[in-house]
């Protein structure tokens, strides 16, 4: 995570509980028809991004989910079957219902798998935007578990070379737990910043920097509306791209998910559901040794991390996903700020639709 701790006046913000986030996001899916279970993870996703100062990927985005709901290219409330296919290997139909759901029953039943055979891995077709990566990495850290998890997404920038938009801002997840010691969450897209970053600087009518972004002729831009209408540029050239294309190949093309560009972009196709894949893979950390030694062995690379020498200028050196642990700890007990303006349209839906409103909004 980047981005700065926030800091603007308190008047223009309202600080919510993470209890009273969920509460008032799980009403608004439920009013929606998303049944009461589901809606709970819905809001627990979202809650745990803004939880971890990822604010792009949390409540503020529940207006479109509802929308796509409405439209009816989300399905509240889809059976879900994971078939078999293999001792550690099933795969899943999402049959159109919330990413977010979708992805915690996957990983649950991965964990399932893992837990039986050291390894479980989980394809998923016809799934929509699950939102932070890191939650489900979480979740299998949370269980013990080392975990990959994967996404397509819809298009954001060209192939290496290429104009126009065709792969994703499909984030590379990995996360490996580390007993008594910060655990690894690598939770990063493959774009120089996601696309949501752009919106919320067009949300705040901020510029961006130079380097995130080309416009819809291909050529460098700071205007956050001309970005959205152009590209992402990837990290690292090439390698960024081609680390794009492999979310594509994994998650959509042996999933049977859509690819190569023809994942729906929620915000933009409204003809047809999104058609997104997930590629879900757990293991057991103690596969090649005893579990004291690897969790000796991840405690000591932390450590040896930590103390390496600082470059000029810095004062700690972080693991990744440590910066958002540490935001999730203090917003846990100080509350979460979010900016009244972002709320407004969370507030419309609820005062519409008869959803009480959290105190103070
Ligand atoms: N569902 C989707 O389709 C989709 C698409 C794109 C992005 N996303 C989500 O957007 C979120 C933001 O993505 P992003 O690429 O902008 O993330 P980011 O650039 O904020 O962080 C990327 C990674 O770098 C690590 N990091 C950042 N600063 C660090 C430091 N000083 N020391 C050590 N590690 C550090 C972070 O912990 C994180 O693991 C992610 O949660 C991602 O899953 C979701």
């Amino acid at each position: 995570m980047t981005q700065p701790k926030d800091a603007s006046p308190a008047p223009e913000r309202v600080l919510l509980t993470a209890q009273t986030a969920r509460e008032f996001a799980a009403a608004l899916f439920e009013k929606t028809g998303v049944p009461q279970p589901d809606a709970a993870i819905a809001a627990r996703c979202l809650v745990r991004a803004d939880l971890r100062g990822v604010d792009t990927h949390g409540i503020v985005r529940i207006p479109g989910y509802l929308k796509r709901i409405e439209a009816g290219l989300v399905d509240p409330a889809p059976e879900f079957v994971f078939e078999p296919v293999g001792p550690s290997v099933a795969r899943l139909d999402g049959r159109d219902g919330l990413g977010f759901v979708i992805a915690t029953r996957a990983v649950d039943h991965a964990l399932g798998l893992a837990a039986e055979h050291g390894i479980g891995l989980v394809g998923v077709r016809n799934s929509t935007h699950f939102g932070m990566g890191a939650t489900y990495l979480l979740q299998a850290i949370e269980a013990g578990y080392g975990a990959m998890v994967f996404t397509n997404a819809s298009p954001a920038m060209p192939p290496w070379g290429g104009r126009g938009e065709l792969f994703g801002t499909s984030p590379f997840a990995v996360g490996m737990p580390a007993p008594g010691s910060v655990p690894f969450v690598l939770d990063m897209s493959p774009t120089v910043v996601a696309r949501g970053k752009i919106r919320k600087a067009e949300r705040e009518g901020r510029a961006i920097p130079d380097g995130w972004a080309v416009d819809a002729e291909g050529n460098p831009t700071t205007d956050p509306g001309e970005a959205l209408k152009g590209g992402l540029l990837p990290i690292g050239g090439a390698k960024g791209a081609g680390l794009s294309m492999m979310m594509d190949i994994l998650c959509g093309v042996l999933t049977g998910a859509r690819f190569a560009g023809d994942v729906g972009d929620q915000y933009k196709v409204f003809d047809r559901p999104q058609g997104v894949g997930h590629f879900i893979f757990v293991f057991r950390p103690d596969l090649f040794l005893t579990a004291q030694e690897a969790a000796a062995r991840m405690a000591h690379l932390v450590k040896t991390v930590k103390s390496t020498p600082k470059a000029a200028g810095v004062d700690e050196i972080f693991m990744p996903g440590e910066i958002e642990g540490r935001c999730e700890v203090a917003r846990l007990s100080e509350g979460i700020p979010y900016r009244r303006v972002d709320l407004a349209p969370l507030v419309e839906i609820a005062k519409a639709g008869g959803t009480p409103l959290p105190r103070g909004l």
